[in-house]
């Protein structure tokens, strides 16, 4: 799948120390010929700076124009579907005073699948294809998330984060997971709250390519054949006589896309390298190969990817 992911620029004026504005997840596309899905994404942050890095920006009707070097700051916004910023947390101490400052956020959307789950309670992580976590908190950060008939001092705290990499390390790669939320698999970030873990994943299609292409999942061909083996792969449309063998198979193949593709994190194979000489003249084939990503935990996903001659 191809993802058009959204690039937002969001500069915020700040006219006085109190604003807090929101980072928002609107829309995304996902890309395919027949489909087109909209839904809401959760937020990665690119870039985040408080001060002034050029004369021009919110500048209008401003005496002092000085630029300084700019100071980036860390905005905890990764994985979730909104995110709020009290300016007061990134604008102390004032790197620049007497300086007119904004703060300059770069970030994407990317198009995943946001999960709350209470403290206590199972969450589940299902795709029809590859999980991969993008990021997860465990912990509370609003006062309403998970706090039906919970006393009030058990939800006020609402500056506990504690990301965390746990449901990366027990879901990436497996197309289902399940695990009890709680503070003996996650570490208690602050006793005594009421916590919720949120999390954002993404299911891949192809699991050897991420985008974020840090997760170092290889490919481990099982068997490739190319040639022809029952009669209902790419049979469409096409004449019953060009399916009858089903026993056409090319030697070498899986040898030869083993020796392309394994520990790769993607391979190309051009058709021709495996279709002379023709097996077997007269019957239409396919490449057919199975393969797993390694190391991506326990559970591997086999795909079959027929290609059209
Ligand atoms: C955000 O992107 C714009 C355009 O590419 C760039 O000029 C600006 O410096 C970026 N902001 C940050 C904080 O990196
Ligand atoms: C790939 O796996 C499927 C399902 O197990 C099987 O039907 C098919 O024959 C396998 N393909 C090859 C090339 O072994
Ligand atoms: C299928 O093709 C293979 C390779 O050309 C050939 O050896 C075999 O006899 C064919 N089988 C049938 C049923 O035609």
């Amino acid at each position: 799948l191809l993802l058009l992911l959204l690039l937002l620029l969001l500069i915020i004026i700040i006219t006085d120390k109190y604003i807090i504005f929101n980072l928002e997840c609107q829309r995304f596309v996902l890309r395919k010929p027949s489909l087109s899905i909209s839904e809401k994404g959760v937020i990665s942050v690119q870039a985040a700076l408080y001060g002034r890095a050029d004369t021009d920006t919110c500048s209008e009707g401003r005496p002092s124009r000085v630029t300084t070097a700019p100071i980036y700051v860390l905005l905890r916004c990764d994985g979730k579907k909104e995110c709020e910023i009290n300016i007061r947390d990134v604008a102390t101490p004032d790197p620049c005073v007497g300086t007119f400052k904004y703060l300059d956020t770069n970030y994407t959307c990317l198009p995943a699948i946001h999960v709350v789950a209470c403290e206590g309670s199972l969450a589940h992580l299902f795709c029809g294809q590859v999980i991969s976590v993008y990021g997860a908190d465990y912990g509370r950060r609003d006062e309403t998330t998970c706090s039906y008939r919970r006393f009030s001092f058990q939800t006020r705290n609402t500056l506990c984060s504690g990301p965390t990499n746990k449901v990366a390390e027990l879901c990436n790669g497996k197309n289902r997971c399940t695990f009890r939320v709680g503070s003996s698999l996650f570490g208690d970030p602050c006793r005594n709250t009421y916590k919720y873990l949120e999390l954002a994943y993404v299911c891949e299609s192809t699991p050897c390519t991420s985008s974020s292409a840090t997760r170092g999942a290889l490919i481990s061909v099982q068997a490739a054949l190319y040639g022809r083996a029952d009669t209902d792969t790419c049979s469409e449309g096409r004449p019953v006589g060009q399916l009858t063998n089903t026993t056409c198979s090319q030697p070498g193949t899986e040898d030869l896309v083993k020796t392309r593709c394994d520990g790769k994190k993607e391979c190309e194979i051009n058709i021709r390298d495996v279709a002379t000489p023709d097996p077997c003249v007269g019957t239409f084939k396919y490449l057919d190969t199975n393969y797993t990503c390694l190391p991506a935990s326990q559970s591997t996903v086999t795909l079959k990817q027929p290609h059209r001659l």
